[in-house]
């Protein structure tokens, strides 16, 4: 068998202790596939001393992590320390300056960096791979890059934040709200202390710039994603969703499309959608990630696993690791990053299709004759309305109307909701939710 391939790894937490525990309990087997060892030279992380229930001492270690990259005894630098600046990307530039390669499951410095870290890959001619960033062990980057490679795909959208669909499927089986869940899922460890990145959709956006920019062959492009999370999703939007034949899901979603002048444009976003119950999407459960991808030729395909956890997170990281030890150096994007389209953001304005609308407003006579006279103003056609029981926001009595529009474009929702800013009828801002009807 040929000479191992060595490996240094910085970051030791959850998925770098799944890591060394994978390597070790299925050496022999990922040997064999990949033509030769798998060795670990030397790790690094924060905190040294600490119990990670992992024997650590046949290894090197560096107090500062950016020497691994230049390490004479390492061929491949695993980066699980995560973050989109600091050391992760100071071992990410120092790893390809010394020409050697880098696995890593840090979305956040992809989506931010990723054209400039392809460019630095390619021209040292060493890999850069990271299946572990998007949908934890879900081989959706692989998928793409290889299986479905022929196609052109039309759009890809899914399930990317475990942490939301577990809020969201708990609220739907439970009734209860959302502020109330989260607590539960922090108390279990399910969510992090601090869970923004998770529930503002941000941690869902970065891994669709990752997803959309493998699939499009755009420059990965993270600005223009816009996000919004699942705080202000009520247990009364679940219940209503429900009863209209709906699931509320958080879902990532891409697609690119010409413009009038014949330019190709990107639309990337991050929203809570109502997702009919006849849509594989609607049936993901708990934790879980799900991605659809629409090929041209394949037609649909569906992804579904686990998006996060030890194990799922380092059998993606191992995976690209037997690539490399196969030699398996690829363009890190699909495309060499020169090549990649440079798309601009599309407008949303004149996407179209159906959406559920929430309003919070005073309980008195002329406010639902105020609202649906904005829908006819701005040209949105009410489909069905339900007005739920009172509650009391402050000292005003209020009422939830909500409502589902016939299909028409985004921009008449957007100026129907214009001509009702400031109103003092609404005692919260409305919420839109579009729905994913196929
Ligand atoms: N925090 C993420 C999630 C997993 O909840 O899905 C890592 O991206």
């Amino acid at each position: 068998m040929s000479e191992p391939l060595r490996i240094a790894l910085a970051g030791l937490g959850t998925v770098g202790g799944g890591v060394i525990r994978l390597l070790e309990a299925n050496a022999a087997l990922i040997a064999r596939r990949a033509g030769r060892p798998i060795t670990i030279s030397a790790i690094s992380a924060r905190n040294r001393s600490k119990d990670r229930g992992v024997d650590l001492s046949g290894y090197a270690w560096e107090d500062d992590m950016v020497i691994l990259g230049e390490r004479p005894d390492v061929d491949v630098v695993v980066e699980l320390v995560g973050g989109a600046d600091g050391p992760a990307l100071a071992l990410a530039r120092t790893t390809f300056e010394a020409g050697k390669a880098l696995v890593t499951a840090n979305k956040a410095m992809i989506a931010h960096h990723g054209l400039e870290l392809a460019t630095k890959a390619e021209a040292a001619k060493v890999a850069f791979k990271f299946e572990a960033a998007v949908a934890g062990g879900i081989p959706v980057i692989k998928a793409l890059k290889e299986g479905a490679a022929a196609n052109h795909i039309d759009r890809i959208y899914g399930i990317l934040n475990g942490t939301c669909n577990y809020i969201l499927s708990t609220m739907e089986d439970t009734g209860r709200d959302f502020a109330d869940v989260l607590a539960e899922a922090q108390a279990k460890g399910f969510a992090e202390s601090d869970p923004s990145f998770d529930i503002d959709g941000i941690d869902a956006a970065h891994k669709l710039a990752i997803l959309s920019s493998i699939a499009f062959g755009t420059a990965v492009d993270f600005g223009p994603v816009a996000a919004t999370g699942i705080r202000r999703v009520l247990a009364a939007d679940i219940a209503q969703a429900d009863a209209l034949g709906y699931y509320i899901r958080l879902i990532g979603m891409a697609e690119t499309e010409f413009d009038a002048a014949g330019q190709r444009r990107l639309f990337q976003r991050v929203h809570p959608m109502l997702v009919h119950r006849d849509h594989p999407l609607a049936h993901v459960d708990g934790a879980t990630n799900a991605v659809v991808a629409e090929g041209n030729f394949v037609g649909r395909l569906l992804f579904q696993g686990a998006g996060a956890g030890d194990g799922p997170t380092a059998s993606a990281v191992v995976a690209d690791l037997i690539d490399i030890a196969r030699g398996d150096i690829g363009a890190p994007f699909s495309i060499p990053a020169a090549e990649l389209e440079q798309a601009r953001p599309a407008d949303s304005g004149h996407r179209t299709g159906k959406a559920y609308l929430r309003f919070t407003v005073a309980d008195r006579p002329g406010v639902l004759a105020e609202i649906t006279a904005a829908m006819r103003d701005a040209g949105v056609s009410i489909e069905s309305l339900i007005q739920k029981g009172r509650a009391a926001v402050g000292s005003t009595e209020t009422v939830l109307v909500a409502m589902v529009t016939h299909e028409g474009p985004e921009s008449a929702i957007a100026e129907a909701l214009r001509l009702l800013d400031g109103s003092p009828s609404l005692a919260a801002p409305p919420l839109v939710m579009h729905i994913l009807e196929d």
